[in-house]
């Protein structure tokens, strides 16, 4: 690292996407053999369970013949190709699909480009490359990885959080911010009491983009997601290294660092444009949409071996302990959509 101070965001940004080490930037950190597994690396019947949600919701948007169906941050691309290869099964709506993925990462989207290379999905780096047809937007782990910025209140003053390179070593600084400075950045007003802030700038230009997708072209976004429901922020920020976790100012460039959504804030920034809101969890969603259905008819032509397999994925899934209650579905449409499906 060239800088010696960063605000926590652009230490964030810069050790998961500096163009020649960034973390995301360089290899594929995604599976059993990397350091984090995701839903659709972990079981098949995750991505069937949103195909059918993305069957449910164009049906209930009237079957336009074209809608945008975009991923956001698309990792090994997995989900994007099971949806493809479950949905030969509804050729009409399949035809109608102008499927993209929207990708930082250079090497996943090679990845992705690889394992997909049977089905017509565009790349785009930007969401208004788009055409204006009704638009379904799905992000499975993308908002976790934005960088966030940190404020804590002590006494009387705010302080923002950077990490500065002291030697060889990494270390937190906190500097004082003038409070309008941070509700000009949060683009809300702080809540009365609130001592402590955590909150992606980008998850902000993101909400604001898809909110404005959605209101003019119809359609709605599905966010899946680490997170909490409270009001309080909490400081959420966390490395994880080889499915363990680390310490954030380690091994920088050769760990992931994610937080948590405060799905309430999120809501809020909604709000903003859109009217209709849901929140479940993972475990209620999955369950709504058949998951324990699909499996047991899955299961009935598996050895022993498999069945257990199958269930053992399943159940990663949806145990209220593993992913389950942790991990929140988040619906957002407009007003007149009257669609409930999962939820
Ligand atoms: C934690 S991974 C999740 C991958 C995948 N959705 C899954 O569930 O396996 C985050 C993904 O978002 C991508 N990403 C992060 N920031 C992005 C941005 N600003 N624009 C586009 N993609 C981004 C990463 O490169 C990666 O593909």
């Amino acid at each position: 690292m060239r800088k010696n101070k960063f605000s926590l965001d652009k230490f964030i940004e810069h050790s998961l996407y500096d163009k020649s080490n960034g973390y995301y930037m360089k290899n594929n950190p995604i599976g059993n053999k990397g350091d984090f597994i995701t839903a659709p690396e972990i079981s098949v019947l995750f991505s069937e369970m949103i195909s059918i949600w993305l069957v449910g919701f164009w049906e209930n948007l009237g079957k336009p013949k074209k809608i945008n169906i975009i991923e956001l941050g698309a990792g090994t691309g997995e989900m994007m190709f099971q949806i493809n290869k479950s949905l030969k099964n509804f050729e009409i709506f399949k035809k109608s699909c102008e499927f993209y993925i929207l990708e930082k990462s250079p090497q996943l989207m090679k990845i992705q480009k690889k394992k997909n290379r049977l089905f017509k999905i565009k790349w785009i780096d930007k969401l208004n490359k788009i055409k204006s047809f009704p638009t379904i937007i799905i992000a499975n782990e993308f908002f976790d990885a934005l960088p966030v910025k940190q404020y804590k209140k002590l006494g009387k003053a705010w302080y923002e959080r950077y990490v500065v390179k002291n030697k060889d070593k990494y270390e937190f600084k906190d500097e004082e911010i003038k409070f309008h400075e941070i509700e000009k950045n949060l683009g809300e007003k702080v809540q009365k009491n609130e001592k402590f802030i955590e909150f992606s700038p980008r998850s902000n230009e993101k909400i604001s983009e898809i909110s404005k997708i959605i209101k003019k072209n119809n359609g709605g976004a599905l966010i899946i997601d680490y997170g909490y429901l409270g009001k309080k922020m909490l400081d959420t920020v966390q490395s994880v290294k080889n499915h363990k976790k680390t310490d954030i100012l380690k091994n920088i460039y050769q760990s992931d660092i994610t937080h948590l959504l405060n799905f309430n804030f999120y809501k809020k920034k909604f709000n903003k444009k859109l009217d209709k809101i849901k929140i479940i969890s993972q475990r209620k969603f999955l369950i709504n949409m058949g998951i324990l259905h699909r499996a047991e008819i899955l299961s009935k032509n598996l050895t022993f071996h498999q069945k257990t397999d199958l269930y053992y994925r399943v159940q990663r899934l949806i145990d209220s302990q593993q992913m389950g209650e942790l991990f929140k579905v988040m619906f957002v449409t407009n007003r007149q959509n009257n669609f409930s499906m999962g939820f």
